[in-house]
């Protein structure tokens, strides 16, 4: 193995989405298989961690198999074999670090524990492989929301983050409420792409408060008003508050670029499948005369090709995890700068 041809297989177990996928070089994506969970978790309106670590296990045989299969190699031409280790839910995050860490055991390969955000910031690299620190990435997903600044690789200095919910879990929420049903990201991106923004206004939370988030205040606006004028279309209501959550993450992530005097922009995790995110970042972007880098919607939603971008980079810089390692349902992105 030469780090110029290394061929990573990656897991990805972290919630609800079981990914596998091989990677060459850290840049091309051989295979990259998602077995999406949600049809098991809709009818209780949100992931339940027990179903999603049975599910795992029932998936991952298959998916890996089809991830092998599309790539066209089979497990002795695996170089490295990797798994996101946190943060997560602990019983599903054990299903693919322990499939990754056996594998690698038993082929004698070296294992590589990623941390699940960085994966999210690695991910723009796969189609922009050209992208080199310093940038500063907005990561938003279900379960976190923050700002990073990456000096070089592999260092990132946390800039902001949520004081409270993330932003797809504030999304999540509103959906439930509105009655739109789980996953509420994609569903909320669907309606309020369908009328006007500002029928109904909600203020931006934080918005001129420096590099932090905070979404709780603006989902119980959200309730209040929902309860408070009933005949509203929701699909108003939705679309008032896809725009207060998109103009803060945005505004941030500029406030942000301005501050480290980063050339680049980028954007990853679930809600960085949003459509007015991702107009609203390549417009402010290109107002600032700054690089937007944003991912295909499939790699901004949980998947394993990130998981081998971060893992081919993580082993050049600090080697293999040793296989006594174990899975962190919390990691704050700080541990990687130690
Ligand atoms: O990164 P991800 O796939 O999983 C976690 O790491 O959490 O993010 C999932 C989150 C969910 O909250 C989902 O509602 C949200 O991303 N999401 C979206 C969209 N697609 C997924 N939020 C807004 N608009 C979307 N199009
Ligand atoms: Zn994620």
């Amino acid at each position: 193995m030469t780090a110029q041809h290394q061929l990573v297989l990656a897991f990805e177990t972290s919630c609800d989405e079981t990914a596998a996928a091989l990677v060459a070089d850290g840049t091309m994506v051989r295979s990259s298989v998602v077995a999406t969970q949600t049809a098991r978790h809709a009818p209780f309106g949100g992931v339940v961690p027990e179903v999603a670590s049975r599910a795992h296990v029932e998936l991952l045989d298959e998916v890996l198999v089809q991830a092998l299969g599309e790539a066209g190699a089979t497990l002795a031409d695996v170089d490295v074999f990797a798994a996101a280790h946190g943060p997560g839910l602990s019983g599903a995050l054990l299903v693919g670090v322990s499939a990754a860490k056996a594998l690698a055991l038993a082929l004698e390969r070296p294992y590589v524990g990623v941390h699940h955000h960085e994966a999210h910031m690695c991910a723009a690299r796969l189609e922009a492989p050209d992208l080199a620190p310093p940038f500063v990435t907005l990561v938003v997903s279900g379960g976190h929301t923050l700002i990073a600044h990456t000096t070089a690789p592999g260092r990132h200095e946390v800039l902001g983050q949520t004081v409270d919910d993330a932003a797809g879990e504030a999304f999540d929420k509103v959906a439930r409420l509105l009655g739109l049903g789980y996953p509420g990201g994609p569903a909320i991106d669907e309606l309020a792409g369908r009328v006007a923004a500002d029928a109904v206004r909600f203020t931006p939370p934080m918005l001129d408060d420096g590099l932090d988030f905070s979404f709780s205040g603006l989902k119980t606006a959200v309730l209040r008003h929902h309860r408070e004028h009933p005949d509203r279309p929701v699909a108003d209501v939705a679309a008032g508050f896809q725009r207060a959550v998109v103009q803060v993450l945005v505004t941030k992530l500029m406030r942000a670029a301005a501050a480290t005097g980063a050339p680049t922009v980028v954007i990853g995790g679930g809600v960085a499948a949003n459509s007015a995110l991702r107009a609203a970042v390549v417009e402010a972007a290109d107002a600032a005369g700054l690089r937007a880098v944003v991912p295909s919607r499939a790699l901004c939603t949980d998947n394993a090709a990130m998981v081998a971008v971060a893992a081919h980079e993580r082993l050049a810089l600090d080697g293999p995890t040793p296989l006594d390692d174990g899975v962190y349902p919390n990691l704050p992105l700080s541990t990687l700068n130690p």
